[in-house]
């Protein structure tokens, strides 16, 4: 039994190797305004040399692409800007630094006074690893048998497991699948996860809308990839599949699903971020997902997705500029969720279909939760923030974007449940 503060301040978070982080030192991320089809050549090509990395993409004139730049490349790829008369900002001076200011401990809001004797390490006040992920899983299970069970959907390259909550409504019509970090830098993802996973078990009295589903939340759907960017490579994306010539790892496992797989917007070479894989469904962390849904069936009505960053309520199709015929229904109930969210805490969340809004990106889980497996409430929910930190987001904002996430769920759930 840990005591709440002691578990922040011993533990080997404050011996963990940070540094990886020094590879960083001096590089920065610029916002750069896509005004030209010469300048989006440029940051295309920029990209092809590896003289730069795409953060966040967007194909729409006039919008910002987000780029991070290697201090080695920084004043080269500077100057090519000015000679287009490319406008950009400095959203991150020191990458290196925002790594740093990261992995700070948020301070706590409740006072020591109230903390309590228990028997897991995850808080909301730092990014955790896997293990603390899992274990708060096994203590809910342990603590609130009659409604929470783990089953193990699969295994990873690496073999870790891949692990599903289910959180058993006692009036359940529907269920509902929620993934969290399946690209592994995007560490607000499971950290929100976590947090709807405590506001649907152990705050359940307050939220008694979560008795008319059957919830299934899959917190990190590439364990391997997430557990890589805590010890190795802060940025990584993929999982950690080894390519055939060994040079570069990792399919990004949001392109490898099987609908309308190997399109837009996904690569066929390993070495890029968004390799499709050798095939569609090629790795064990997509099979796992793939044969659960499966296996569960019809029941489920609703299927979200959390990434970050940007702020952004999406909804299918992402392999390219397809609505399904019941668009209208998900702008709708996106549109309410941006809205409740707003109320709540001022945080504004654009809506649209990913593929207008964002770009186009084919296999995703999303697009196959649709397509193939039937089920209407799908979205992708890319989460704080709007780009000031990006995927570096820090502990302190951990809280408020889990109710973000929380609000959407919640959201969902009263939709479907018709109790809104
Ligand atoms: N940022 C996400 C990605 O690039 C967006 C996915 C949206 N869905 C889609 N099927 N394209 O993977
Ligand atoms: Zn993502």
């Amino acid at each position: 039994i840990f005591l709440v503060g002691f578990a922040a301040a011993n533990e080997e978070f404050s011996l963990e190797n940070k540094t990886h982080h020094a590879q960083y030192r001096g590089s920065q991320v610029l916002r750069v305004r896509n005004a030209t089809e010469s300048i989006r050549n440029l940051l295309k090509s920029l990209e092809g040399e590896k003289a730069i990395e795409i953060w966040k993409q967007s194909n729409v004139f006039g919008k910002f692409t987000d780029i991070l730049v290697p201090s080695f490349t920084l004043s080269f790829v500077r100057q090519q800007f000015e000679n287009l008369n490319a406008t950009f900002r400095v959203m991150i001076a020191d990458v290196e630094s925002a790594m740093h200011e990261q992995i700070a401990i948020a301070p706590r809001r409740q006072s020591n006074k109230n903390k309590k004797s228990r028997s897991y390490n995850l808080t909301f006040q730092r990014y955790h690893r896997i293990s603390d992920i899992y274990a708060y899983l096994e203590y809910l299970v342990s603590k609130f048998p009659s409604i929470c069970s783990i089953e193990t959907i699969g295994t990873t390259i690496q073999g870790r497991e891949i692990k599903v909550l289910k959180i058993s409504g006692s009036n359940a019509k529907f269920g509902f699948y929620i993934e969290g970090g399946i690209h592994a830098r995007e560490w607000v993802s499971p950290a929100s996860v976590a947090y709807i996973v405590r506001e649907l078990v152990e705050y359940r009295s307050k939220n008694s809308f979560a008795e008319n589903a059957d919830y299934y939340v899959s917190p990190v759907a590439n364990p391997d990839g997430y557990e890589f960017t805590h010890t190795n490579s802060r940025l990584w994306r993929k999982n950690r599949r080894d390519s055939t010539d060994k040079s570069c790892p990792g399919v990004d496992l949001n392109r490898n699903y099987g609908y309308q797989w190997g399109g837009l917007g996904a690569s066929r070479q390993s070495c890029d971020e968004t390799f499709a894989g050798e095939n569609s469904f090629s790795e064990p962390e997509t099979q796992a997902v793939r044969d659960f849904l499966t296996k569960i069936g019809p029941s489920v009505q609703a299927y979200v997705a959390f990434h970050s960053y940007g702020q952004y309520i999406l909804y299918p199709y992402g392999y390219d500029k397809v609505l399904a015929p019941d668009s209208a229904v998900l702008q709708k109930l996106g549109a309410r969720i941006a809205r409740n969210i707003k109320k709540a805490s001022k945080k504004k969340y654009k809506v649209g279909n990913s593929a207008i809004l964002l770009y186009e990106a084919s296999g995703g889980a999303d697009d196959w939760a649709k397509g193939s497996v039937g089920i209407k409430y799908t979205y992708t929910i890319e989460l704080r923030d709007a780009g000031r930190y990006g995927f570096l987001l820090p502990a302190s904002q951990i809280e408020a974007t889990g109710k973000d996430a929380f609000i959407a769920i919640k959201t969902i759930t009263q939709e479907i449940a018709g109790i809104g």
